[in-house]
């Protein structure tokens, strides 16, 4: 015998059948959702060229990749996340689709981030990107599919924690601080550290007043999103680029209050986000009792020319499918169920094996997810094992039933009992789905 570990590799999660209902259930509220506001999916390879995340990811993300190399020594990883490969789709194959382009992915994700509640090894991402506007409705309408996907999930307390490192780079820049400095910086905001991050600005800046300009939008305290923007547009008049961006992020908030309750919507002036790809608007998604956002996004305008191709603005965002199964199953005690058939048809004889093979089939047919036993079993003990599997209803085939070309069946919550030709089967068994318990 072969010892080999019976565990995955640390940090990364077998999905068991139990827990693959709920996985799916997400998955397809996604995929309803790429449907209903005009998302086309795609697909990626899970392994991609080390430069293509090097080039604007951010240290955070750099410093926690699968790194490997291939047997001609090319550098590969394994992807942390999905922008920067939707990013090289569009500045490649799709580089002449007509704009703007909304896509969407399903995607496993990988980080070796030290495992713990609600963050793993390995994870989904359920995304959605659009590229070639500019127009804060397109930021706008990330907040609100991020919102109707939470509803629709079984969320209710939730809120979005908004910013816009636009307002940050304008200091930036206007004091000649480079792109490169900046994403460092923004960093430091990221991991809370305020006071390095304003030192940094303090040594770089061409003159004195973008420090005191970054501390003070990095000290405003957070609130309601409208209120709170008006506060530090009056605080930064004189500072002409950053006010622009602050008004950029109030028409965001005003586009997506029309549907997202607004309360919901609270400013933090302070806030960064640890990918160093962000150029304005960034959001997270927090549910109560979690303290790790459910999901993320934002604005990375140079980020498809920054990899070779045409200049085009993108936003978007990545709901953390991992993380909110975990949230619902821990937080919201939602309970995993494991698919189980609608029927399950029983042969009571040796004899009437045969004949159940051909009825369990006669079921599918007509669309009911039935499993048969493969062996033969006394009427009780083939209700108990029915009973066990989570089936609804009971094919008993014995027989009497194999003379009369007939199958007896039951409703195991006691609403009848029938018997029913053969010939019959595919159009009675229809009226069985109303009671389908398939991913419920
Ligand atoms: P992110 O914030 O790094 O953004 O990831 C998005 C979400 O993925 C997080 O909010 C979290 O729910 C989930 N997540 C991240 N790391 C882990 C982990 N180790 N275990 C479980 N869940 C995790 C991005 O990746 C961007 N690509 C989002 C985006 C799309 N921005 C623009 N478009």
């Amino acid at each position: 015998m072969v010892k080999v570990p019976l565990a995955p590799p640390r940090g990364m999660d077998d999905i068991l059948p139990e827990e693959i209902p709920l996985h799916r259930s997400l998955v397809e509220t996604v995929r309803l959702l790429f449907r209903l506001y005009g998302y086309r999916e795609v697909e990626t390879p899970p392994v991609e060229y080390y430069e293509l995340f090097a080039v604007k990811s951010g240290q955070e993300i750099l410093s926690h990749m699968y790194v490997f190399e291939d047997v001609h020594g090319r550098r590969l990883v394994l992807r942390p996340e999905m922008t920067a490969p939707i990013a090289r789709l569009v500045a490649g194959k799709l580089s002449r689709s007509p704009r703007p382009i909304r896509l969407g992915y399903v995607a496993d994700c990988y980080r070796l981030d030290e495992p713990q509640w609600g963050r793993r090894r390995r994870f989904y991402h359920g995304g959605f990107e659009i590229f070639g506007s500019k127009e804060p409705a397109a930021d706008a309408e990330c907040m609100v599919i991020f919102d109707d996907f939470l509803r629709r999930v079984g969320i209710r307390d939730y809120y979005f924690k908004v910013g816009h490192v636009g307002v940050h780079r304008a200091i930036m820049s206007a004091a000649g601080i480079e792109d490169d400095d900046q994403d460092t910086i923004l960093g430091l905001l990221d991991r809370g550290r305020v006071e390095e991050a304003e030192e940094s600005v303090r040594k770089l800046a061409k003159d004195r007043e973008a420090a005191t300009l970054f501390k003070e939008v990095a000290a405003h305290p957070a609130g309601p999103a409208i209120e709170t923007i008006d506060e530090l547009m009056a605080k930064l008049s004189k500072a002409e680029r950053a006010c622009k961006e602050l008004e950029n992020l109030r028409k965001i908030v005003k586009l997506a209050s029309q549907v997202v309750e607004p309360a919901r919507i609270i400013y933090y002036p302070g806030f960064a986000r640890g990918l160093s790809y962000y150029t304005g608007f960034i959001f997270e998604v927090f549910g109560q009792g979690a303290e790790i956002a459910l999901g993320g996004g934002g604005r990375y305008d140079g980020l498809v020319s920054l990899i070779g191709g045409p200049e085009t603005p993108g936003v978007g965002f990545a709901i953390g499918l991992t993380r909110i199964m975990q949230y619902l199953t821990d937080r919201l005690m939602v309970k995993p169920q494991p698919d189980s058939p609608l029927a399950l048809v029983a042969p009571l004889a040796e004899e009437s094996i045969e004949f159940a093979f051909r009825a369990a089939h006669e079921f599918r047919r007509a669309g009911v997810p039935t499993e048969l036993e493969m062996a033969a079993y006394s009427p009780s003990e083939a209700i108990r094992r029915a009973e066990r599997r989570g089936a609804r209803f009971l094919v008993l085939i014995g027989r009497r039933e194999v003379e009369s070309k007939t199958v007896s069946v039951r409703d195991l919550e006691g609403r009848f009992q029938e018997e029913w030709r053969v010939e019959e089967i595919y159009e009675r068994a229809e009226s069985l789905l109303g009671r389908t318990r398939v991913g419920s």
